[in-house]
């Protein structure tokens, strides 16, 4: 999709076929909302959008995301720094887990609309981020399979993700997950807008009313075909992109780095719209 061609307009051009597109417009505009309503649709369309080293600081951001929705209040007020050095966030040690496949909030009920990162300070090597579309995911599953899927509940859970990065807990690790919340979500999403998609990620744990082993095992091979090539996106960071995502209809997971290198994205996420039940 191009919207218009004139100066100080927008353009947008494809990143992949089925997800991701690249978005260009004055950076005031971008601040201001000028085009608040496109670029709504266009991630609802697209999935994810990367707005090219517009270099937003704290401010700036926020002021974006007023004008895609009402921001999320998460660890404190503000941008919260993405990054596995403690100096820089007091939840670095939960920011591993982030390297596995998930939907920002998902346990919750509601999650994030929009999610955002803007890249402040990045490693030599590694540290991108990918995205899969769940909704393009659902559309390639053959009818027989979409079928069997409707109807099942999965549990999620904070824990779940966790164990990923840190499969050998200490107890007070354990007791800070726990305080998580912990929920059933549906595995297939009819959203309001009548479109559909699947919800996965690392929280999933079980399929509710199926055998531990056989629900897990559908939920790996789920993921398995959500994550193809042709439903995924990989974000090379540069210094001081934007990237924004549809959080209700991808997933998302950070690449590795190298310990110890320095890899900092400021985030921010709008409040959920839809409740997932
Ligand atoms: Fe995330």
């Amino acid at each position: 999709m191009t919207v218009v061609a004139e100066a100080d307009a927008m353009s947008v051009k494809p990143l992949t076929p089925l997800i991701g597109s690249e978005v260009k417009l004055p950076r005031s505009a971008l601040i201001e909302g000028t085009f608040a309503p496109q670029i709504r649709s266009l991630l609802r369309e697209r999935g994810v959008l990367v707005f090219p080293k517009v270099d937003l600081s704290d401010d700036e951001m926020i002021a974006f995301a007023n004008t895609i929705g009402p921001i999320f209040v998460e660890v404190g007020e503000g941008v919260m720094m993405m990054s596995l050095d403690k100096n820089d966030t007091q939840v670095s040690a939960y920011l591993r887990a982030s390297q596995f496949w998930h939907i920002d909030n998902v346990s919750r009920g509601i999650p994030n609309f929009a999610s955002m990162l803007s890249a402040r300070a990045l490693p030599d090597e590694g540290g991108e981020t990918e995205f899969a579309n769940m909704y393009a995911a659902w559309e390639g599953l053959p009818a027989d399979q979409k079928a069997s899927l409707e109807g099942l509940r999965v549990n999620h859970s904070f824990e779940s993700f966790q164990r990923r990065a840190i499969p050998d807990p200490t107890s007070a690790d354990l007791e800070s997950w726990l305080r998580l919340p912990t929920g059933s979500v549906p595995l297939v999403w009819h959203h309001n807008t009548g479109r559909t998609s699947l919800v996965l990620g690392s929280s999933a744990y079980e399929i509710i009313g199926r055998d531990p082993a056989e629900g897990r095992l559908l939920l790996c091979r789920l993921t398995e075909f959500a994550t193809q090539p042709q439903y995924v996106y990989r974000h090379t960071w540069s210094l001081g992109d934007l990237v924004v995502w549809d959080n209700t209809g991808t997933m998302h997971r950070a690449r590795p780095f190298a310990e110890g290198a320095t890899r900092r994205l400021g985030r921010l996420a709008t409040v959920g719209e839809e409740e997932l039940v």
